[in-house]
This record gives structure tokens, sequence and C-alpha cells, in this order.
């Protein structure tokens, strides 16, 4: 019987959250945070899914007919790969990720994105990038309504893109000098993500043209930080974070714990901070130079349930046994 391990990274969203979602541009990056899938074929007349992080359990027939809970978004993967020819086979599939759940790290994509990985490998018929990106979707899909597939696509590419909507991501060739680094502090709010991204389209419907140039100031923003990203100006990078940050209170999808993140950020001297991903609670990044990390973990750890120092622009999907 086989056994495969596959893995992906969670993703940041330095620029541009929302935004995207109506088809303007957004800077993503990958971080060394992953999610890890384990999956075994059995012997059985199931699919089982176990996710010790969230402590479930769950057995699905294989015709994965049903609603599955908390599962769902990984049966819908395997009807997207039956819908493609591969078949159905029993297995045990273990989940884990190094994400906090529902905190625009990315976790459900990073963790669908492995297990296509991981399951295709096991029929020895391993997904390639394009299909990946494909079939990963159809699992965003269930995670939330309207999903721009920026999520997955970091999961499965790695390193730093801008994407946009429907184009081809283009990779950025990100320059991070050695004396600065990005911190993620989680509120730990949990949020849909669906709830939020409504929310935002409901404010930019309600704004007409007066939204559509605050949807014209963050792809500006995208672009300026681009070249600050591929020039390694950092201090430009930290500005635009924070006008960034600005854009998403102003649009609703900020909350009171992110904004005194943000503000506890900029006291401190980081260059930069905006809430990352859906809003509403979730995590938040913070751009600032080492020697100010320190005091700015430690004030930060004194109203977030998480806070890290990470890396950014790591790698993709990968098998990592067989
Ligand atoms: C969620 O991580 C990012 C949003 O822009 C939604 C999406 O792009 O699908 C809020």
């Amino acid at each position: 019987m086989g056994r495969v391990v596959a893995s992906a990274p969670g993703k940041l969203i330095l620029f541009g959250e929302h935004f995207v979602v109506k088809g303007y541009r957004a800077i993503a990056t990958s971080v060394n945070l992953r999610a890890r899938v384990d999956v075994e074929e059995t012997s059985g007349s199931w699919v089982e899914f176990h996710s010790p992080t969230l402590n479930l359990k769950s057995r699905v027939p294989l015709d994965l007919g049903g609603f599955h809970g908390e599962f769902e978004v990984y049966v819908e993967i395997l009807r997207a790969l039956r819908r493609e020819g591969y078949s159905i086979v029993p297995h045990r599939v273990v989940l884990e990720s190094e994400m906090p759940v529902a905190s625009g790290l990315g976790s459900s994509a990073a963790t669908s994105v492995a297990y296509a990985l991981a399951y295709t490998a096991l029929l020895g018929d391993p997904l390639g990038r394009d299909e990946l990106l494909r079939i990963s979707f159809e699992g965003e899909k269930v995670a939330h309504g309207r999903p721009s597939g920026i999520d997955n696509t970091i999961a499965t590419l790695g390193g730093t893109v801008v994407y946009r909507r429907g184009d081809k991501p283009t990779p950025v060739n990100a320059v991070i000098p050695e004396d600065y680094t990005f911190i993620v502090a989680d509120t730990g709010l949990k949020r849909s993500t669906r709830d939020v991204v409504e929310h935002v389209l409901k404010v930019a419907e309600m704004l007409g043209e007066a939204g559509e140039y605050v949807y014209l100031a963050a792809d500006r923003i995208v672009e300026k930080a681009l070249k600050a990203l591929e020039t390694g100006d950092m201090r430009l990078l930290g500005s635009l974070m924070y006008v960034n940050h600005g854009l998403l209170v102003a649009m609703g999808a900020s909350n009171l714990a992110l904004d005194t993140l943000v503000n506890i950020a900029r006291v401190k001297g980081a260059l930069g901070a905006k809430l990352t991903g859906a809003g509403w609670g979730g995590c938040m990044i913070v751009l600032a130079e080492r020697g100010k990390a320190k005091a700015i973990v430690e004030e930060l750890e004194r109203h977030a349930r998480m806070v890290r120092p990470v890396s950014i622009h790591v790698p993709g999907a990968l098998i990592e046994t067989l």
C-alpha cells in the first residue's frame, strides 16, 4: 500500500487583498509556514479524513455523495480529480497546518494544494503546476463564494507574484535586504472570508464612482510596491503598507483588533504594517528593521494570540516523501 506526504506554503498578501476580487492587481508572497498532507492507501471502502490540529475526523463513501462539513473542501478536490479521470481509491488523509486556521494565511488553500498533489502522486500520476492550480481552485470555490485564486496560486507556485484575476500570475524578483524582517501577528479572531468579501463588495457598490477611485489608488500602490520590492526599497514599501491598510479600513475590512496591532507597530517604529487576507480578525503583517523587531514583537505579544518573525518568498508545493 502506498503512502505520500506533500506540503505547500501559506501566503501573505502584501498588497491588494479585496481589490483583487474586482479585477485589480495584488502582490502575494509565500511564507515559511506550511500545510502538510499525509495520504495512505487503505483496504477499507472509505476516504478517512483526520485533522489533528482541529481534532476532527470523518469518513466519506467512495462515491463522495452528501455534504461533509469541515472536510467539504477536500471532498470537492476529489470530485474535481474524478472529473479529470482520476479514480477514487480508499485512503486515509492526515491534514496538518503550521498556520492558524481562518486567519488570512491561506491555510485551507495550502492544504488543498498539498492534498491534490499527494493524492495524485499516490496514484502514480502527480498533477503538474497548471493542473494543480485548476483543481485547487475548485476547493477554494467551496471555501468562499468569490475567490480570486490568489491563495491557491501562491500555495502552488511559491515565491512572490503579481496577481490579477484571470491572468497568468507574474513572478516578482523580490529583494528583501538582510537588515529587514517581516513579522506576522494573529488577532486570534476567526471570521469567514466569504462574509468580509461580500461586505466590501457591498460598500464598493454603494460608493459607486467614489469607490472606483479607492480601487484605482490600491492598484497604483501595487505598481509602486512592485518597484520598491524589486529594488529593495524597504522604506517606501513600508509606507505603502500603511496606506494600503488605510484603504482597507476605508472599505470596512478592518476591525479594532487589527487597527490596534497596526498602531502598536507604528508607534514602536515599524516601517510598515497592514492587515493581510480578508480582515475582520485573522492576521496582520509588519515590516521592520531587524534591530527594532524584538521590541515590536514584545509589544504585539501583549495584544495578539500569536506573533512570529517570518521568512517570505519560499518554495511552492512539493512532494516530501514517496
Ligand atoms: C483572502 O485571502 C483575500 C481576499 O482578497 C479574497 C480573495 O482574493 O479571494 C480577501
